[in-house]
């Protein structure tokens, strides 16, 4: 499983860098809203900071447009992996833009039959979004479920990103479910890594050693 960031923030990608956690990042037009600063700027610094994939999404709305973005986004970096939203209009891009080996993922996936549809055109990885679904009551979950049991049925190569993860359940319950990627906010990337059980054991052993006495340890 590998993990990715889900920010376009750049303290937060240097912060988790030197952990070794990162395999990659994605970011979509939300995210860089958030940061303010020029677009350009930030992602071209997350290509340089980051040794694996880096997901930016197009903006434009025509296909003809996503088509020619799709191409100005890839020549950005060598780690680019361009994002296109799975519309029935942009099928055709979709399919002319991996036929021309440019990496894609296609995002905004929330069924297990678009992720296939998808699949079909040889993109390198599907964002089903877990958190959406959940907020409009379906258990978003399964959905990754689904998609699972349906690429080791057809054996497909698209790597699957169980994306809009909210919560640390969401990340325990899509490394059950065997996505091939999760990708976390840093912050349920912080949460999941925090215990109370560690830190009063870490206090305790502190307690411990400290009656020790000032002895070295070796
Ligand atoms: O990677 C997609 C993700 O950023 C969407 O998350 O929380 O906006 O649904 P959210």
């Amino acid at each position: 499983m590998k993990i990715f960031l889900d920010t376009a923030n750049l303290a937060q990608i240097k912060q988790w860098i030197p952990t070794g956690l990162v395999d990659g990042v994605t970011t979509n037009p939300s995210l860089l809203s958030k940061e303010g600063a020029n677009p350009k700027d930030v992602l071209l610094e997350i290509c340089d900071l980051v040794s694996g994939p880096v997901s930016i999404e197009v903006v434009e709305k025509t296909p003809d447009a996503v088509y020619k973005q799709a191409h100005e986004i890839a020549k950005l970096a060598q780690n680019v992996v361009v994002k296109i939203p799975f519309t029935q209009e942009y099928l055709p891009t979709i399919n002319k833009l991996t036929e021309e080996g440019i990496p894609l993922n296609i995002t905004l996936i929330f069924s297990a039959l678009q992720a296939l549809i998808a699949a079909k055109l040889n993109v390198a990885m599907i964002s089903p979004f877990i958190g959406r679904l959940d907020d409009i009551g379906i258990t978003g979950i399964e959905l990754i479920d689904e998609i699972i049991e349906l690429k080791d049925t057809y054996e497909f190569d698209a790597q699957i990103i169980a994306a809009s993860i909210r919560s640390v359940d969401h990340f325990k319950e899509a490394a059950l479910s065997e996505a091939d990627i999760i990708t976390l906010p840093p912050a349920i990337l912080e949460k999941s890594i925090k215990h109370p059980l560690t830190d009063k054991g870490i206090e305790l052993f502190d307690r411990d050693w400290e009656k020790v006495g000032k002895k070295s340890l070796l």
